[in-house]
């Protein structure tokens, strides 16, 4: 009855394999730099990925995507590529190594910023690095259109839009191309 939303796909790249699990234990924890905090059970073949690599992307899904959302939290990683047997699409990304999934709405590009809560609880706090948007698609929560945006601009030119994405993410995020992949400002 106090399950999070909404339900995301994480997708982690350890040495050559990439993988993807789903998930809803998340919520955002600061705006500025955006930091996010998820559980992710140490019996998820994504956990020992996220731990080691410190790294992973949060994609938003449509509403299409719902039955593979699903069938991605229901199986493992460890022997299958998800990615092959849902027919997800990985893209690259600008951060980090783990992929983006094209099909998603938006993709958070994330690195583990501590750890110190995964041992007892498996909670990883993570900071958002980049994050991107595919507007023409349908977005899991309202309606949007527009053509295909990498993010750019300045934060105060993209109010408008962050407003959209932090009411589809249930979340605020920082939503700027102006950050490079540390996090700090240009
Ligand atoms: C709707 C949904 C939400 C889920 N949320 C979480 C979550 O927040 N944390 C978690 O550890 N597992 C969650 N799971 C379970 C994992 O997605 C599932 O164990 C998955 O098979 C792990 O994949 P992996 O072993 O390839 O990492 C969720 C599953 C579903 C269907």
């Amino acid at each position: 009855m106090i399950e999070p939303g909404p339900v995301v796909l994480v997708s982690t790249m350890s040495g050559k394999k990439t993988n993807i699990m789903t998930m809803s234990w998340h919520m955002m924890v600061d705006f500025e730099p955006p930091i996010i905090a998820c559980v992710m059970s140490n019996r998820d073949y994504s956990f020992d990925a996220l731990k080691k690599t410190k790294e992973c992307v949060i994609n938003i899904p449509t509403v299409e995507l719902a039955k593979k959302v699903v069938a991605c939290g229901n199986i493992s990683g460890k022997d299958i590529d998800k990615f092959k047997k849902f027919g997800l699409t990985p893209s690259a990304a600008a951060c980090v190594r783990s992929p983006l999934i094209d099909e998603c709405y938006a993709n958070l590009e994330c690195k583990v910023i501590d750890t110190k809560l995964a041992p007892k609880y498996n909670i990883f706090i993570l900071e958002v690095l980049r994050a991107w948007i595919d507007r023409p698609q349908t977005p899991p929560h309202h309606p949007s259109s527009g053509q295909r945006q990498v993010r750019g601009g300045r934060r105060d030119h993209q109010a408008a839009f962050q407003d959209e994405i932090a009411f589809i993410l249930g979340i605020s995020v920082i939503w700027n191309a102006d950050v490079p992949c540390n996090g700090q400002v240009l």
